[in-house]
């Protein structure tokens, strides 16, 4: 139960005028500068969320926002039937970070999806058999809300009511190279995983499960994709998550953290794999455009600059898991499990977390939960002491009054 409902008028009209796809919170926010954001009363929240891993160098960055004011006075959109300046240098950027070589750009982490899967099935299609098209996924999976997106996505309760799903998809445990390697058919053409499940509960494979599932795709000639979207552009600790694995998948989805908080998601492929994709048969109209792409450079360029926000997300990552572990001593009844990746961070609770979530809304911080009983901490990675600090210490609040 929350105690403070700030923009009646606002909130009617949301629910009003709006599909009712999400439970919002009842407050309504209208502007934010780093951590910070502000609702239309007034109210100052710290932001552990950012978006859900967009705001990776926290909120209207300076250099984002310049970038978008110059490109808005110069070009806001143009036809991908021309060559567009800023998609180019953005490619060129993202495939020299990667172990890709040639980039598709599109608006969304769903449509990144769809748009490896399609890439996948051509693939297959151009260099094996025209049977070969299933892609194996994982359970606990969440790769968007598209119709393939979500009939890759591994849960059940998102589908249901959307049936008949798009076919050629199998789901097999995360985390188990064995289940995954008993599920290969002669139809399979390719394996697609999240490095890290993040709306699944912020699970992290063990420590050589990606190697093994590169080795098994390599042995039976399938295709690796991952699905970077949440964990992709710095968020844990390095540019692409695979980087901490030692392999290379074939095809990478990225969105998010891409564009800073612009719309924009990228799939990104090596050679011979991109190859596939020819005239005619993918295309997106907004996919890629000026304003986006100069949002992404500059969103790259301020996040690679001199190493001092990558370091700062590792750095913060130690600092930020050893408060939460000490949280975990002090709260053991309610606690179960310290988990994540950079600042990708879970706390797994041992009761369903939306009171805990409210009551954190109520003292002004922020945080997400995911799968009923997970907090997500997913805060710019420009995140300081200070505010992990505030935000342990709202935690620990809230904690008291929940035990
Ligand atoms: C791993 C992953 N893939 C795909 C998506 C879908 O992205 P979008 O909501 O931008 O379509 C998400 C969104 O949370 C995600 O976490």
């Amino acid at each position: 139960m929350l105690y403070f409902i700030v923009d009646n008028k606002l909130i009617s009209d949301s629910n009003k005028f709006l599909m009712n796809t999400y439970n919002r919170f009842p407050i309504v926010l209208r502007k934010g500068r780093g951590m910070k954001v502000w609702g239309t009363d007034g109210k100052e929240y710290l932001d552990f969320i950012g978006g859900i891993a967009v705001n990776c160098l926290g909120h209207c960055h300076p250099k984002v926002v310049v970038a978008l004011q110059k490109q808005a006075q110069r070009l806001l959109h143009v036809s991908n039937l021309y060559h567009i300046e800023q998609q180019i240098k953005l490619a060129k950027l993202l495939t020299k970070l990667s172990c890709t070589d040639k980039a598709f750009f599109c608006n969304s982490g769903a449509e990144a999806v769809e748009a490896a899967i399609k890439l996948a099935r051509k693939f297959a299609k151009d260099h094996t058999t025209p049977d070969k098209y299933e892609i194996i996924t994982a359970h606990g999976s969440f790769h968007g809300r598209t119709l393939a997106a979500l009939s890759a996505t591994g849960q059940v309760k998102l589908q249901k009511g959307f049936e008949p799903l798009v076919t050629g998809f199998k789901h097999v445990p995360f985390d188990d190279i064995k289940a995954l390697k008993n599920s290969l058919s002669k139809h399979t053409c390719a394996v697609m995983l999240e490095p890290i499940q993040g709306e699944g509960g912020v699970k992290v494979p063990g420590a050589n499960y990606l190697e093994m599932v590169r080795s098994l795709c390599d042995d039976h000639g399938l295709l690796l994709i991952l699905d970077e979207v949440q964990t992709g552009i710095g968020r844990t600790g390095r540019f692409f998550a695979y980087e901490h694995y030692g392999i290379e998948p074939d095809i990478i989805c990225i969105a998010k953290g891409l564009g800073g908080g612009v719309a924009i998601g990228a799939v990104l492929a090596k050679e011979k794999v991109a190859s596939s994709f020819q005239h005619g048969t993918h295309a997106s109209t907004f996919g890629g455009n000026p304003l986006a792409c100069a949002a992404a450079i500059a969103t790259i360029e301020t996040l690679i600059e001199d190493g001092i926000i990558m370091d700062n997300c590792r750095r913060m990552e130690h600092y930020f898991r050893k408060a939460l572990e000490k949280l975990r001593t002090e709260f053991p009844s309610l606690i179960a499990e310290i988990r994540g990746l950079g600042l990708l961070l879970g706390m797994e609770l041992t009761t369903a977390g939306d009171s805990i979530v409210n009551s954190c809304l109520e003292k002004g911080v922020l945080i997400n939960c995911t799968s009923g009983n997970v907090l997500r901490f997913t805060p710019p990675l420009t995140v300081s002491e200070r505010e992990v600090d505030q935000l342990i210490n709202t935690l620990e609040d809230v904690f008291e009054i929940h035990v």
